[in-house]
């Protein structure tokens, strides 16, 4: 019987006008472009305005990887998308999203996973589509991060990004799609990366503002630590499952957390530079958006050839971890 792959068809991403830059942020914090870009990488990133919410960004991606892909949005059976910035507690974003693209046949739901929220996603359309359960789906990485963010706090305000990256996936029969993933998770290490508040934990009160539970709290240099050996593991393990090894990798497409933490994962898997797709400098940190947002500019920018093997890789808030192994 052949083999039903899901493959990437089409991709798109949307990004807020509004840029803000390491020299913009000395002004509102106490850092510096050179701290900033030795330890993380990041130059600027797009910053939301205060009347931008997440679902138009994602129709305006997705709108993109339809038309890349040649399929309507009455076509799709499936919309997920990973975010941990929805625009409302309820109803789910992909709602808003099918709604604002006309996809009036799409089951739709919202699920996070923190920054490695679009391999999760990616992974759970995959056995949709390779079950038979859907043809066409939409998978969407969308944060604006910066509505979260504590803008007194130096030691993330200056990482994180807004930003909004989409695929459209298809079952196809071939050897071309996504070969293997594998997704990891350590609930232990749940305080490392947190929004404590707002949830029915900590609702939301003037108290809980008041003591700025309703911003992203990270302990970042443990988080490093962890991430590299853990992004190492999971690369090998996608690449392991698929009978190949990092030498078949042609480009390593990994969340864009931080430089040095992407830069130590490559070396410690033999890849030169050239294997790596580097953007963190002009995109910042956007989650769950950062591996579909690196997807379209390397497609539009025409670098990927047909059966060239795409490894993508995240770790995030969870704390959770995965990667998957794609033929183009
Ligand atoms: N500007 C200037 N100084 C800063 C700063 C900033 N924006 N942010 C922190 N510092 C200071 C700290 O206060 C600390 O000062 P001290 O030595 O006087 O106490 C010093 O810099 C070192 O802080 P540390 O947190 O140890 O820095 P680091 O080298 O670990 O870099 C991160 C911080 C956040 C860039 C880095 O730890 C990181 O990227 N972690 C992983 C994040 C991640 O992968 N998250 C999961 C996916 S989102």
């Amino acid at each position: 019987m052949a083999t039903i792959r899901s493959r990437i068809r089409g991709t798109g991403r949307a990004l807020p006008e509004q840029i803000l830059t390491n020299f913009d942020l000395e002004k509102i914090v106490d850092t510096s472009d050179e701290w900033i870009t030795t330890r993380t990488g990041i130059k600027e990133r797009h910053i939301s305005e205060a009347d931008e919410y997440l679902s138009p960004f994602c129709a305006q991606a997705s709108k993109q990887a339809l038309e890349a892909a040649g399929i309507e949005a009455k076509d799709l059976d499936l919309i997920i998308i990973a975010t941990v910035t929805p625009d409302q507690p309820i109803p789910a974003t992909a709602c808003f999203v099918q709604d604002l693209i006309g996809a009036g046949r799409a089951a739709c739901f919202d699920m996070q996973a923190g920054c490695s929220g679009f391999i999760y996603g990616l992974s759970i359309a995959d056995n949709f589509l390779r079950t038979g359960t859907a043809r066409h789906a939409l998978i969407i990485g969308g944060e604006l991060l910066s509505k979260y963010v504590d803008w007194k706090d130096r030691a993330t305000c200056v990482i994180f990004a807004d930003g909004v990256g989409a695929v459209v996936l298809s079952a196809e029969e071939g050897e071309r799609g996504i070969l293997s993933s594998a997704l990891h998770a350590d609930g232990s290490m749940s305080d490392f990366i947190t929004c404590p508040g707002g949830g029915s934990k900590i609702p939301v009160s003037h108290e809980m503002i008041d003591n700025n539970l309703h911003t992203i709290k990270m302990r970042g240099n443990e988080t490093f630590k962890i991430a590299v050996r853990s992004l190492e593991a999971v690369c090998r393990e996608a690449i392991e499952r698929a009978g190949m090894t990092p030498h078949d990798v042609r480009w390593f497409v990994p969340h864009q957390a931080n430089v040095r933490i992407i830069s130590a994962v490559a070396g410690r898997l033999g890849w030169p530079e050239e294997t790596i797709y580097l953007n963190i400098a002009r995109i910042g940190n956007t989650s769950s958006a950062s591996i579909p947002i690196a997807l379209d500019e390397l497609v539009r920018a025409g670098k990927i050839k047909e059966k060239d093997i795409l490894l993508f890789a995240a770790f995030g808030a969870g704390l959770t971890w995965g990667s998957c192994l794609v033929r183009w």
